[in-house]
C-alpha cells in the first residue's frame, strides 16, 4: 500500500484494488485565514485527482475545498460517504458534479472491488466538526491503515477489533481560536495556550497508545497564517503558548514520551507500507521531495516566501467581503429570531445575551448588536451584562449574510479574525448555536440534546474512594480510560474538561454536572 502526502489532512492511498484521495485542501479557508503548510499548491493535482474513490471526512473548509474538487478531482470517482444525519455533504458534492456515492454505514466494513475494504466511523454530535466528523479505516492485502483525521472518537476499539492497524494517521496540533483571540493579559494567554498545547499532545499520545499501530503519521495541521493581521499565530516566534506546533515539533515531543515510529509526510512524500508476513510487523519506506529536517529548520523563510506569493489571493478575497447595502441588524433579526424561537436546549444552555461589536470599515465607529437568547430577540445592545462579546469587522458579517452562511464556526470563528471576551466558563452552546443557523441543523442539534438529556448514565467507574459515572458528561468518553483524578478534580483527557467531584460541578463549561460519590474509608480508633 502506498500513502502519498498531499498536505494538511490530505493523502492519497494507493492499493492494488484502487486509489482513494482523502480531504484534498489547497485554497485558503475561513476568510483567507488558513493555508495548508507546507504549501501543496504546486503538486501535480491533475494526476493526484485521477482516483477511483474520494473521501471527504467532513465539511470543514480545510477538508472540503469546493474549488479544488471541482477543478482537479475525477468526477467519476466514487465518493465514500460517512453516515451523517444531514445530507449536506452529499448535496454539496453532487453540486460539484460527483454522481457516484457509496453511502457507508457507520462502523460497518464495506467490501469494494478487488478485496479493498473500508470502514468509516461517523461522529454526529452537534459539537463534532460542522455537525459531523469522521475517520476512515482501509484494508487491502493484509495491510490496515486508520486515517483518524481530526475526529475525536471516545475510543478506537471499533478499529482495533478489526485487527492490528499498521499505520495510524491523526491530528496532533491545534485547530481552534482559543485562547489567541481572547482579550486577556499576555501572561494568561500564554498560560492557557500552553495548557492547551500540552493537552493536545496528551490526547494524541493516548490515541496512539490505544491503537499501537506500527507507524504513526502526524497529519491534519497545523495550518499557516499568511495575512499580516494573523502572522503572529504561526509557531515561529518561540511562544510556548502557541497552539499550532508543526510536525517537527511533534517528532521531538513524541520522542520525549518514547515514540520511535513517527513518520512525517511533506506534500509529495511517498510511504510504501509492506508486510513480510501475516504476523510480522509492517515496514515503511518513505521518500521525500526535500530533506525534512532542513525544511522545518527553514520554516520562517518558507512562510515568508509563501506570504509573498499568496498576497494577491488574500487581497482578492478581502475585496469581496464588503456589502455596505446590507442592513446587518435587520438581516440578522430575520435569520436568527425564528431559530431562537425554536431553540430550547441551546438557548437555555447559552442562558444570556451574546453581543457582537461590528467595527466599521475605517475603524472609527462600532455598531453593537445583541443576540438575546432568553429574550429570543436580535436587537441593539442595551448597556447590559452579556455572556460573550465578540468584536469583528462589520464586513465579515456582511459577507456571511451575503453568502447566506449557515455555519459561523466554519467561517467567522475559525478565521480567528475577531477578539472575544466572556463572563464565566466556556459555553459550548454558543458555538453549537452559531453553527446551526439553518432550520435543518437547528432541528437536528435540538433533537440530539433532547435525546441525550434523557439518557440515564447508569454505569459507574472507580477512582480511589470516588465512584463516578463511567461516561464523561461532555461527549461520553469512557472515564475509566480518559479520566484522571488529582485531589478532588477529575479531568477527562479527551477534551480536557474538568469536574469538581464533591459538588459534581463542571469547571470547564456550564451545565454538564457529573455524578460522583465518595465512600469514606473506615477509620480505626486508636
Ligand atoms: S468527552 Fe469531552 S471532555 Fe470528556
Amino acid at each position: 500500500m502506498r500513502i502519498t502526502g498531499t498536505g494538511h489532512a490530505s493523502m492519497r492511498i494507493d492499493t492494488g484494488a484502487g486509489s482513494i484521495l482523502c480531504d484534498p485542501w489547497v485554497n485558503p479557508a475561513f476568510f483567507a485565514s488558513w493555508f495548508p503548510f507546507p504549501d501543496n499548491s504546486l503538486l501535480d493535482w491533475e494526476t493526484l485527482g485521477d482516483v477511483d474513490y474520494l473521501y471527504v471526512s467532513h465539511l470543514h473548509r480545510d477538508h472540503f475545498d469546493a474549488a479544488h474538487l471541482t477543478q482537479f478531482v475525477n468526477k467519476k470517482a466514487t465518493v465514500l460517504l460517512p453516515e451523517y444525519p444531514t445530507s449536506q455533504l452529499e448535496d454539496e458534492l453532487r453540486a460539484l458534479g460527483f454522481t457516484s456515492f457509496l453511502r457507508t454505514k457507520s462502523n460497518q466494513v464495506h467490501e469494494l472491488d478487488g478485496g479493498l475494504k473500508v470502514m468509516i466511523q461517523a461522529l454526529i454530535s452537534p459539537t463534532d466538526g460542522p455537525i459531523g466528523d469522521s475517520s476512515l479505516w482501509v484494508e487491502h492485502d493484509g495491510i490496515r491503515v486508520l486515517n483518524q483525521n481530526d475526529a475525536r472518537p471516545s475510543d478506537l476499539s471499533v478499529f482495533a477489533e478489526l485487527g492490528h492497524v499498521h499505520a495510524h494517521m491523526l491530528q496532533f496540533s491545534g485547530a481552534i481560536w482559543y485562547p489567541m483571540v481572547y482579550e486577556l493579559p499576555n501572561a494568561a494567554k500564554t498560560a492557557f495556550g500552553k495548557q492547551k498545547r500540552d493537552r493536545q499532545f496528551d490526547r494524541t499520545w493516548r490515541y496512539i497508545d490505544d491503537l499501537k499501530a506500527d507507524h504513526v503519521f502526524p497529519i491534519a495541521g497545523p495550518p499557516c497564517f499568511l495575512d499580516d493581521d494573523l502572522w503572529q499565530f504561526n509557531d515561529i516566534h518561540g511562544d510556548e503558548g502557541n497552539i499550532f506546533p508543526d510536525q517537527s515539533v511533534f517528532m521531538s515531543e513524541y520522542a520525549k514520551v518514547g515514540g520511535t515510529n513517527g513518520v512525517v509526510l511533506l506534500p509529495g512524500s511517498v510511504s510504501e507500507l509492506t508486510m513480510a508476513g501475516a504476523e510480522a510487523p509492517s515496514s515503511v519506506e518513505t521518500t521525500h521531495p526535500t530533506d525534512v529536517d532542513e525544511f522545518f529548520a527553514n520554516k520562517t523563510a518558507h512562510l515568508e516566501e509563501m506570504r509573498e506569493r499568496k498576497a494577491p489571493v488574500i487581497a482578492a478575497e478581502k475585496a469581496s467581503w464588503r456589502h455596505p447595502e446590507i442592513d446587518v441588524l435587520g438581516a440578522l433579526k430575520k435569520r436568527i429570531e425564528p431559530l431562537l424561537e425554536e431553540s430550547i436546549y441551546m438557548a437555555k444552555g447559552v442562558g444570556g445575551p451574546v453581543r457582537f461589536d461590528l467595527v466599521s470599515y475605517d475603524g472609527t465607529s462600532v455598531e453593537s448588536i445583541v443576540v438575546d437568547f432568553p429574550g429570543k430577540q436580535v436587537r441593539p445592545y442595551a448597556d447590559e451584562k452579556v455572556r460573550y462579546r465578540f468584536r469583528t469587522q462589520r464586513e465579515l458579517i456582511e459577507h456571511l449574510i451575503y453568502i447566506d452562511e449557515g455555519d459561523w464556526v466554519n467561517s467567522l470563528f475559525l478565521s480567528c479574525r475577531f477578539s472575544a471576551a466572556r463572563i464565566g466558563q466556556y459555553n459550548e452552546f454558543v458555538y453549537a448555536f452559531f453553527k446551526c443557523l439553518s432550520e435543518e441543523r437547528l432541528q437536528y442539534a435540538e433533537g440530539w440534546y433532547d435525546e441525550h438529556e434523557k439518557e440515564v448514565d447508569a454505569e459507574d467507574t472507580q477512582f480511589g474512594d470516588w465512584t463516578v459515572q463511567r461516561r464523561c458528561p461532555h461527549l461520553k468518553a469512557d472515564l475509566s480510560r480518559f479520566g484522571i483524578v488529582d485531589g478532588n478534580v477529575l479531568t477527562c483527557q479527551l477534551h480536557g474538561w474538568k469536574f469538581d467531584l464533591p459538588s459534581g460541578r463542571c469547571l470547564t463549561s456550564v451545565g454538564h454536572k457529573i455524578r460522583a460519590e465518595k465512600h469514606e474509608t473506615e477509620k480505626t480508633e486508636a
